[in-house]
């Protein structure tokens, strides 16, 4: 089955009591039991699992090529029960979304792990960097912020020679242009917050397996017992949005291709992080674990912080915002929302190119430039 069915058709049985084509939401947060105290639709409570989220995993789970998906309430709940699931050391990627940063400097000591940061894109500096207790390898791909672009399969083949596993937050690419699992990662992750859900109003995160193992009953547990639970009201949403991903998908990419390629002639922008740009150090790599580009982007301006600043504050189609993922266009500082500690460039901005006109936004890009 083509993608583009699967997302429409997974998760999407008619609703056996009423008929109704569109998923039923449901609210409870208790289900009964029979007089001999079992469950038989295996629903008990909330925490453990709800109808809607169910329907939203088999659906995860369908698109992201894996065996089973456990749906969150943030991308971040979703990252934290993993890395609980684990003792000894992790290697995280050098350039990444920076709360995962946090957690490992905050977090990371009284939950039993060491980690080591190393560039994902390096697989010579990720060989070295392994060490006999390594149990992760957790890279982005693309990354956040600077787009860069890590070899998934051959990331898999290094982890899995040392015993170890690899993760793969997959948010930026989405499973409509990249499937890791279908690559060799153990486990894909992304924050449904941003193109998932696909129009800013959603939170949640999800995890996807590539086998229903000890790892999954582990993380389902950490779930459990620590409660970063999805509400039935976000899965719905999620769900929904899965509907029409891959056709937003396509809009976004399409954009973002005719964006990248005008920021390469305004002599005002220093470089653009795009991997979709044949001058981009990952293209090679994306073209062959991709089946389009995407519709983030980063790209530094001339000058520095005050120059790039400058150029946020005069557009008027592209939102100051931070996220991404939504049918709106949003640029943003990135170093000012990562705050204290970023790593970021202080002359870059980030960019989510929506589903708007292209002719639009580059007219946007164009004024605000000067
Ligand atoms: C690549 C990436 N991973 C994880 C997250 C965390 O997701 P959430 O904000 O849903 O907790 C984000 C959020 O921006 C992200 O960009």
């Amino acid at each position: 089955m083509h993608f583009e069915t699967k997302a429409i058709h997974s998760g999407a049985e008619v609703d056996e009591a009423t008929g109704a084509v569109a998923p039923p939401l449901h609210l409870s947060t208790t289900f009964e039991r029979t007089a001999t105290g079992d469950t038989p639709r295996g629903y008990s409570y909330i925490r453990d699992a709800n109808p809607t989220q169910s329907r939203l995993e088999e659906a995860l789970a369908a698109i992201d090529s894996g065996a089973a998906s456990l749906a969150f309430a943030s991308g971040m709940a979703a990252t934290s029960a993993l890395l609980q699931s684990w003792h000894g050391h992790v290697l995280l990627p050098s350039d990444g979304y920076y709360a995962v940063r946090a957690l490992a400097s905050e977090l990371f000591p009284s939950w039993g792990l060491t980690h080591d940061y190393v560039a994902m894109d390096d697989l010579d500096s990720v060989r070295a960097a392994m060490r006999d207790d390594t149990r992760v390898v957790w890279c982005e791909t693309p990354s956040n912020p600077l787009m860069t672009i890590a070899d998934v399969s051959a990331l898999a083949s290094l982890a899995h020679e040392r015993g170890a596993i690899l993760v793969v937050d997959g948010t930026f690419a989405t499973p409509a242009l990249q499937r890791p699992i279908e690559q060799g990662a153990d486990v894909v992750l992304h924050s449904a917050t941003k193109y998932l859900g696909g129009h800013s109003d959603v939170q949640g995160g999800t995890v996807t397996f590539a086998s229903k193992d000890a790892l999954y009953e582990s993380v389902e547990h950490m779930r459990t017992i620590t409660g970063g639970v999805a509400s039935p009201f976000n899965c719905w949403l999620i769900l929904r949005g899965i509907r029409s991903l891959p056709a937003r998908m396509r809009v976004h990419c399409e954009n973002a291709r005719a964006i990248a390629s005008f920021l390469t002639t305004h002599p005002r922008v220093e470089a653009v992080h795009y991997p979709g740009l044949e001058s981009d150090p990952g293209y090679a790599i994306a073209k062959r674990q991709m089946s389009d580009f995407g519709g983030m982007m980063s790209f530094r301006v001339r000058g520095g912080r005050d120059e790039a600043l400058a150029v946020t504050a005069k557009t008027r189609l592209f939102t100051r915002a931070t996220s991404l993922g939504g049918v709106e266009s949003l640029i943003e500082h990135r170093a000012s929302s990562e705050g204290p500690g970023s790593r970021t460039p202080e002359n870059l901005l980030r960019m989510s190119i929506g589903l708007e006109h292209y002719e639009d936004l580059i007219g946007d890009l164009r004024e605000a430039l000067g």
